[in-house]
């Protein structure tokens, strides 16, 4: 199945002062979800906010909220993230020992259930649960930080899941997450991405317009 283009601003890099102001502008532009960088200061070195923040943030969006977990053991904490109002949870798969078990109780919760994969982890790793994952988030920097550059070299990761999914082994909906801009968005979204995740290049300067260049870019 085809999944339609989505653009999902990560907060990281919005003004956590005006957070709901920041989010206003992303309904308007509109953009199609909201995806909200949980860090634990083990799993990557930066730590962010958790389950609280998620909460507030659900009472004054319409939009999706798209959590990406970078903690340990994060098996732990999926329920008090979906109870928080997040809609799709995602997991990374370097800490994730019982990934299947997990991907699967996050569904049972009633939301999306995604696996992100590191630069260094090969698609591979998921091979045998393809099933299991609604949402493959193919990591294009090393997480922790926003800002940092596009790890060309992830474009033949997102070609060989696109080929998966051609094929009809999966099913998943492909995003891509660190260093996408108007720049990198036409290589991505040609190799086989359809959901773009974007701080930076989102939140420094004109939100609209940044979103409308993110969708224009992706149209190439
Ligand atoms: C990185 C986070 C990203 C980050 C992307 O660890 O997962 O979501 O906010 O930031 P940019 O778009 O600035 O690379
Ligand atoms: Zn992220």
């Amino acid at each position: 199945m085809k999944h339609s283009l989505r653009i999902a601003p990560s907060i990281l890099a919005a003004d956590f002062m005006h957070l709901e102001a920041e989010l206003c502008k992303c309904e308007a532009a509109p953009a199609d979800l909201i995806h909200c960088d949980v860090m634990d200061g083990h799993f990557v070195p930066n730590l962010t906010f958790g389950p609280p923040v998620i909460r507030q943030l659900h009472k004054i969006t319409k939009l999706e909220l798209d959590v990406h977990l970078m903690i340990e053991a994060p098996e732990r904490s999926v329920d008090a993230y979906r109870e928080a109002g997040a809609a799709a949870i995602t997991v990374h798969q370097e800490v994730s020992p019982h990934l299947q078990r997990t991907l699967t109780h996050i569904r049972s919760l009633g939301a999306r259930a995604g696996v992100a994969l590191n630069p260094s982890t090969p698609l591979q790793a998921i091979e045998d649960i393809l099933d299991a994952v609604d949402i493959l988030l193919i990591m294009t920097v090393n997480p922790g930080f926003g800002g940092q550059q596009f790890i060309s070299t992830m474009l033949s990761k997102i070609q060989q899941a696109n080929e998966w999914r051609e094929q009809g082994w999966a099913n998943y909906s492909i995003a891509v997450d660190g260093g996408i801009n108007p720049e990198t968005t036409p290589m991505v979204v040609k190799a086989g991405a359809d959901t773009l995740v974007a701080g930076t290049a989102i939140f420094k300067g004109d939100v609209t317009a940044n979103i409308q260049r993110l969708r224009e870019a992706a149209a190439c």
